[in-house]
């Protein structure tokens, strides 16, 4: 059998990142297909590094653009490719543009499409990403999903049960494979002069945050309060989406320690030192609850309920006062949850059924 991996963005990267290293040990018929929708080094080459991945046997150059053209440009160009390939199966994982046209494109050609991450639901359509995940939900023909409340969303919509395997997600494998060589090969902190615990992290790119001017302001509001509120310092890894929106609102990250993205390493072990995470990343919620480190959610609500229900994640919106209470209160409570995202072998469970399927 034939895998095309499609991928697209830094958490594409990072959490397909098992499932290829599952295809390479046993020696499969894969290639990796980018469409190049994270382009800039720290969004995109820095990763392919860092979890020394093959390079792409495609990319798409299809660069940023709004959500119409982007997804355009994607499904055109993916389906030449995909035509002249021909593979037996597509897998793409999360909820990006990249993930909804691979998904489609592959479907259309009538070539089985596997969903990793498959189910997460915020039950919001104004996000973009949750019409990305109902999409390529309902035209996979196998939706990995990462636990059982995912697979229980994909069953209240009407997907057959023998198309949804639960498997953990792969974010999980990429952290244990991870963390120790991070330990072993950076030292961010020292670099950065923070002492363990000692600090909070930040990151925030969703659409509908930091478009918005209200939102956008009232979440750096927050911060400034939450910083003078405990008195430690708060380092933000700006996504571009972020500090293009931060410079034409003409906002000030007055007192904040705003870097460029990090690379995966370095970013992980920042994560596993901070005392608390403000965040609006999916990602960021699932890996900071594998590591034992609080975090408030800078959304009204989460495709991630897992986190909520353990007690290692809160809901904070938008607003300043809620994000200073929501901080105190979860920084009182123990950190001794279970992770409820699996056991790590999700990128080889997902392959497993792939190729036992074909047999
Ligand atoms: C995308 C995904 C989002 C995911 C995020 C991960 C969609 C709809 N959104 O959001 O779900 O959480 O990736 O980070 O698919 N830019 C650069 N360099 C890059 C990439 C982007 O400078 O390599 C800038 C450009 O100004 C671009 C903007 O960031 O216009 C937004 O990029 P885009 O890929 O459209 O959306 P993200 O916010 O990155
Ligand atoms: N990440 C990183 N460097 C950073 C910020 C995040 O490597 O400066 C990683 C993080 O560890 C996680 C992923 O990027 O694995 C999350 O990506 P992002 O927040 O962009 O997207 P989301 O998860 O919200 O889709």
């Amino acid at each position: 059998m034939t895998i095309a991996i499609i991928l697209g963005t830094r958490p594409e990267i990072i959490k397909m990142a098992p499932a290829i290293r599952e295809c390479q040990r046993r020696g499969l018929d894969y290639s990796i297909i980018h469409t190049g929708q994270h382009y800039s080094y720290q969004m995109d080459r820095i990763f392919f590094e860092q979890l020394e991945l093959p390079q792409p046997d495609h990319n798409l150059d299809v660069g940023s653009g709004n959500h119409g053209e982007q997804t355009g440009r994607i499904l055109a160009d993916l389906e030449a490719v995909l035509m002249a390939e021909r593979p037996d199966v597509v897998l793409v994982q999360g909820d990006t543009n990249t993930v909804m046209a691979g998904a489609l494109a592959a479907s259309k050609l009538q070539i089985k499409v596997g969903h990793v991450e498959a189910g997460l639901r915020s039950y919001d359509r104004s996000m973009p990403e949750e019409i990305n995940r109902v999409v390529a939900d309902h035209v996979s023909d196998y939706c990995f999903a990462p636990t059982e409340i995912s697979k229980a969303n994909l069953l209240k919509e009407g997907i057959a049960e023998e198309k949804i395997h639960v498997t953990g997600n792969t974010i999980v494998d990429s952290v244990y494979q991870n963390l120790e060589i991070a330990m072993r090969k950076v030292n961010i902190l020292a670099d950065l002069g923070l002492e363990p615990k000692g600090y909070f992290l930040v990151t925030s790119h969703r659409q509908e945050n930091v478009d918005n001017k209200e939102r956008l302001g009232e979440i750096i509001r927050g911060l400034g309060m939450v910083k003078s509120e405990f008195g430690l310092p708060m380092v933000f890894p700006v996504h571009p989406r972020t500090r293009k929106m931060v410079e034409s609102f003409g906002f000030e990250l007055d007192g904040i320690r705003a870097i460029e993205p990090l690379g995966f390493l370095e970013f992980l072990q920042l994560e596993a030192g901070a005392r608390l995470a403000l965040t609006d990343s999916g990602g960021v919620q699932e890996e900071t609850c594998i590591l034992g480190v609080p975090c408030v959610t800078l959304r009204d609500n989460t495709e991630r309920p897992e986190t909520l229900d353990v007690g290692a994640n809160v809901l904070a919106g938008a607003d300043a006062l809620r994000m200073v209470d929501r901080a105190k209160r979860i920084m009182l409570q123990g950190n001794e949850w279970e992770n409820p995202f699996g056991d790590g072998k999700a990128g080889k469970c997902i392959i497993e059924h792939l190729t036992a399927g074909w047999r």
